[in-house]
């Protein structure tokens, strides 16, 4: 149940990071985030925001992102967390009354860089739980 779990967490982690990226690229022309794109970009920040800690949860109490052969998973997962968590923090406070105009453009571009730099860490971070398993499953098919 548990894998299963986990599975799902990885499919909506992926789903999410792929369109939370591709909604995101108009901004590198220059131009901000509206209409159809921000909305699209906005549904799945949901999905993000349930499964990155969903997945911290369960890795660290599996501890899971440890040891030498996870060195790739380990280093993703922890890149994952911090940046997602800047990616996240940053537009919540945007929401709270308490930022001035000028501080709203800074988180803007505070979120930009973070959610950018979630991305790499994301696929580091899921290209270590693949490899892991490839090495799992060829060492439990090979006698001796
Ligand atoms: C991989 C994850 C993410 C990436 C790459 C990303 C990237 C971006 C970029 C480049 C912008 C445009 C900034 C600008 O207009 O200058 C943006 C805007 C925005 N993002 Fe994200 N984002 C990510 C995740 C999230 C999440 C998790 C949330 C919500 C919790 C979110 C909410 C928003 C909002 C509300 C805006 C509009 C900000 C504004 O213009 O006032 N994003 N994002």
């Amino acid at each position: 149940m548990i894998k299963l779990i986990e599975r799902l967490c990885l499919v909506g982690l992926i789903a999410s990071v792929v369109i939370l990226t591709l909604t995101a690229l108009p901004s590198l022309g220059g131009s901000h985030l509206g209409g159809n794109v921000l909305l699209v970009h906005m549904m799945s920040s949901g999905v993000l925001v349930f499964v990155l800690p969903m997945i911290a949860v369960l890795w660290l109490a599996r501890g899971r992102a440890i040891g030498p052969a996870r060195t790739v998973e380990t280093v993703g997962f922890w890149a994952m967390i911090l940046m997602g968590l800047v990616t996240i923090a940053s537009v919540f406070i945007i929401m709270l009354p308490i930022t001035s105009t000028e501080t709203m453009h800074q988180l803007v571009n505070v979120h930009r860089y973070a959610g950018f730099a979630t991305v790499p860490a994301v696929v580091l971070f899921v290209a270590g739980v693949l490899r892991y398993r490839r090495m799992h499953s060829i060492r439990s098919t090979t006698p001796g």
